[in-house]
């Protein structure tokens, strides 16, 4: 007997009627950044996996533990794409989007695929949506993209999200700090893989979530104390530019992110009904990015939202996003000649825009009607040779049970009135 094939393990799937949500909250976070004026990208699922070990940085954990990483047929090394910044700032540079008018602001969204231990709100494949705004080191930018992830957020009717911000600096001031942190965990008697990332880049060390290394970090140096003046006074442009827009936010100065593009402006959003994976979406600022992937030296600034997680957020939230009726009309015909007039007319609602659905194979009127009532319709259209006869069908409202006649030529606008 041939056994049950399942989708890989910590693969997330959306089958309906919870599917609905993935795509309802996915277009509130597009139409939020199509209102700010961010154009859409459609970027590959795959890239050569040089571009997330330049790009990225390989002391990342994404990098260096978590790509799905695969030689093709012509022996080239391809990874599927953990996240989407690089990839697309390789996108900007290879189309010379970047030398065009500035900042160019661009959006994207897909599955992404990173090898964690699946949780929880933590996939091997899971759906971001996010923005790039590329070529400006205006502070009101990084008030701008910020505030673009807040109104999808708000469009999507989340009330408990908090947003989180931080500054990482410039180059200057990580380079004291890193002098700073090194010197601190010399301390210490560390192992030999965090010995191994304190030479490849010590803020990573910053994301050892084990309770030994948070008890050795708690007394760590802070970034914030390593500041240059300009950069501080960055950050305080930044906080400002968030006040004048009634933003409300949490200055947190522990939180690093895991990729190693990020200069000045960090930010997270996180949900505090989510437990342990609370961070529904993040992003900061990648000045050096461009650059180290073969392009101007323009910075640039974004965010990624998790969807995944703001679905689970929505769920917490109890905002019932699910779709239980795909259709407001469900026609059936009473007969064999009515069966073609009937799909014309369920043709004809749907091009006025009335979610239409249609009692296929045959069936008795009682089993139709099941069908009817099974599809979470409002209305059900009755579709027999009497009306045929007369240009006329029955409506039966399926939520109190009452019928009524009504000619075809009114139908749909009729419909269209009573299920908005
Ligand atoms: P990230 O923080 O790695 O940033 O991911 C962004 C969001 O994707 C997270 O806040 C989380 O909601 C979601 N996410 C990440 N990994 C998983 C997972 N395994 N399962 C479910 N959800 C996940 C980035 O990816 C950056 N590219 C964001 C960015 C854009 N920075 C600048 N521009």
């Amino acid at each position: 007997m041939a056994t049950n094939l399942q989708a890989p393990k910590g693969v997330a799937e959306y089958v309906p009627p919870n599917s609905a949500a993935l795509l309802k909250i996915r277009d509130a976070l597009l139409e939020a950044s199509q209102l700010a004026g961010y154009q859409y990208v459609e970027l590959p699922v795959f890239e050569d996996t040089q571009l997330y070990v330049r790009g990225v940085g390989e002391a990342t954990d994404v990098v260096s533990k978590e790509m799905y990483t695969f030689e093709d047929r012509g022996g080239r090394s391809l990874t599927l794409r953990p996240e989407g910044t690089a990839g697309l700032v390789r996108s900007v540079i290879e189309h010379r989007l970047d030398r065009g008018a500035l900042p160019v602001k661009l959006s994207y969204t897909g599955p992404f695929f990173r090898a964690e231990r699946p949780q929880k709100g933590r996939y091997r494949q899971f759906y971001q949506f996010g923005v790039e705004a590329i070529g400006s080191q205006d502070p009101m930018l990084d008030a701008e993209v910020i505030s673009v992830a807040l109104a999808g957020i708000e469009a999507i009717g989340l009330k408990n999200c908090r947003l989180l911000v931080n500054t990482l600096g410039d180059a200057e001031s990580r380079e004291v700090y890193r002098e700073k942190l090194v010197e601190y965990l010399a301390d210490f008697d560390l192992d030999e893989a965090t010995q191994e990332r304190i030479k490849l880049n010590p803020l990573r060390v910053l994301d050892d979530k084990r309770p030994e290394m948070q008890e050795i970090l708690k007394e760590a140096p802070k970034l914030s104390e390593s500041l240059t003046p300009s950069a501080k006074e960055r950050f305080d442009q930044v906080l400002a530019s968030l006040d004048a827009l009634s933003i409300a936010y949490e200055v947190d100065d522990r939180l690093v992110r895991g990729l190693d593009y990020y200069v000045h402006t960090t930010f997270e959003f996180v949900h505090d009904g989510l437990g342990a994976q609370a961070a529904v979406g993040g992003g900061g600022r990648y000045d050096g990015l461009l650059a180290t992937l073969g392009g101007q030296d323009l910075g640039g600034i974004g965010f990624g939202m998790g969807i995944d997680r703001l679905i689970l957020a929505t769920e917490a939230e109890n905002l019932g996003l699910a779709d239980e009726s795909p259709v407001d009309v469900f026609v059936l015909p009473l007969g064999e000649e009515a069966v073609i007039p009937g799909m014309k007319l369920a043709q004809d609602l749907r091009s006025h825009e009335v979610a239409t659905g249609f009692a296929f194979d045959q069936r008795s009127v009682k089993s139709a009607m099941k069908s009817a009532d099974r599809s979470g319709a409002r209305f059900a259209v009755i579709i027999g040779e009497q009306e045929l006869a007369n240009s006329e069908v029955t409506v039966k409202d399926l939520r109190d049970g009452t019928q009524q006649n009504h000619s075809l030529d009114t139908l749909a606008t009729w419909l269209k009135g009573e299920i908005q």
